[in-house]
């Protein structure tokens, strides 16, 4: 019944519609097969005794939904195949306990990000790259109940007044709604996955983000208590890392974690996680990072985690790893080591305006013992690029020292990056710290090439 079901694709312009097509079996919607659908999601409304429903178990419940959808789609006239009865009844059972058409996208685990730009485009990033996807939402109004779904699940509200938020889902993925007035043009959509299995050290060695050796230097670092500064740009895998390196932490310290939005996945059990706060209906109540930086110096931690680091708070941390908490570790938006300096200093800058630069200086210098920049390259590959050390002050001027850096050398005509991880050369001041630590490095771990191609 091709009236309904269009199978021509509408997504030439997608070389990769391959694996999405698999995905969902079929190549797009005609806007009487949305109708259709529709249709029947409100007869189904109707029908149904949420009451009754209720006081069943998840199983049963989504059982006695199958039975109704099916009954429905027997009675409609649009004569439907079994392959199209079964998609349309899926789809309804997606519509009412999950995501509606994001359902077959956050099942997907290869999917990284979903982004709903307007109710007809659709992206998805996955391993590194943008693809458009042929998944739609019906209009505008369908959209917004979904993104309203979203946030209802977590207490949260969305609406004129209030038309930015943050929430997670119960995967612990992190979504984003922005909504008219302030999204021109229909409400959007953006949703950050984080795998079923958090990334570890090893798999970003596989994944070719560091070499072995980069991992056995940042381990020992972690059990050592330095200071460490994770900086990278928007999506370059900064959690991802912070997230790694953080359970090299030994078992039996305790860790205060703050967040805006809870994404950290410690292995250890000894962690008290906080997350900020938005203001309420009548714009006040907010809880700021740095007001659970403060709170987390009374809390006798051994290690504090800041998720990132945008505003004032960085004064506040640089005072904690200061004042006898070192093994802390956060984040920062910074395209190098360098610039990492340059925006810490603004930000303590922010929070006191009365402090010089060189007392800021001094500050940085002696709160944080390393930098570790993560970069995504126009392939999709995201990899360390930077293990930088902070060796100290040079009159005004923080010296930082390179110990492995990545260089690119090149890109294939396919477009795959090529490059070298490399040792500088340079054994860290930090060596003989680690060393007492009982960390005992080969030094000639500081000499090697490891090309990749
Ligand atoms: N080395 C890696 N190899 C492959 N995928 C990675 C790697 N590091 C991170 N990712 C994936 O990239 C995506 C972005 O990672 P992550 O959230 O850690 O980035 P971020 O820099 O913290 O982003 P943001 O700026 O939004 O906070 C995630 O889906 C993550 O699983
Ligand atoms: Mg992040």
């Amino acid at each position: 019944m091709g009236a309904v079901l269009d199978t021509t694709s509408r997504h030439g312009d997608n070389r990769e519609t391959g694996w999405v097509n698999r995905l969902f079996n079929r190549e797009g919607y005609t806007p009487e097969y949305q109708e259709l659908k529709f249709t029947l999601h409100r007869k189904l409304l109707d029908r149904i005794n949420l009451e009754a429903l209720s006081s069943m178990a998840g199983e049963r419940v989504r059982a006695e939904i199958r039975a109704a959808v099916a009954k429905l789609v027997e009675e409609e006239k649009t004569p439907l195949s079994l392959v199209e009865k079964d998609r349309v009844i899926e789809e309804i059972l997606d519509e009412v306990f999950g995501l509606g058409p994001l359902e077959p996208l956050l099942q997907d685990p290869t999917v990284s990000d979903i982004l709903v730009t307007t109710p007809r485009l659709v992206y998805v990033e996955r391993g590194g790259k943008l693809y458009r996807t042929p998944v739609e939402f019906k209009d505008d109004a369908h959209l917004l109940r979904i993104i309203e779904k979203v946030v209802s699940r977590v207490g949260r509200r969305v609406d004129e007044s209030s038309p930015l938020v943050d929430a997670r889902l119960p995967d612990g993925s992190r979504v984003n709604a922005a909504i008219p007035p302030v999204a021109v043009d229909g409400p959007l959509l953006s949703i950050r996955r984080f795998g079923r299995h958090a990334l570890k050290g090893e798999d970003l060695v596989a994944k070719l983000a560091m070499t072995e050796g980069m991992l056995e230097l940042l381990k020992g670092c972690v059990k050592a208590r330095l200071n460490i500064l994770i900086c990278g740009g928007t999506g370059s895998g900064k959690t991802t890392l912070l997230n790694a390196v953080s359970s090299y932490i030994p078992e039996d310290e305790r860790i205060v974690t703050i967040e805006d939005a809870a994404e950290l996945r410690l292995q250890q059990t000894h962690v008290a996680r906080m997350e900020t706060r938005p203001p309420n209906v009548e714009g006040t109540g907010a809880i700021h990072i740095r007001q659970l930086v403060i709170n987390a110096l009374r809390m006798r931690p051994d290690r504090i985690i800041v998720g990132e680091v945008r505003s004032e708070e960085a004064l506040d941390m640089l005072q904690a790893m200061n004042t006898g908490h070192d093994g802390s570790l956060t984040t920062l938006h910074a395209n190098t080591p360098r610039d990492g300096l340059g925006r810490l200093e603004v930000m303590v800058g922010m929070a006191n305006s009365n402090m010089g630069i060189r007392s800021i200086r001094a500050q940085i210098a002696s709160a944080v013992d390393l930098f570790i920049q993560t970069s995504r390259f126009s392939d999709g590959t995201r990899r360390i690029t930077h293990i930088t050390e902070v060796v100290g002050m040079e009159q005004d001027i923080i010296t930082l020292q390179d110990i492995f850096l990545f260089e690119k050398t090149g890109i294939t005509e396919t477009g795959k990056v090529l490059g070298r991880f490399r040792a500088t050369g340079i054994r860290p001041k930090f060596y003989e710290r680690l060393k007492q630590c009982g960390i005992a490095l080969p030094p000639q771990m500081f000499q090697t090439v490891v090309e990749i191609s």
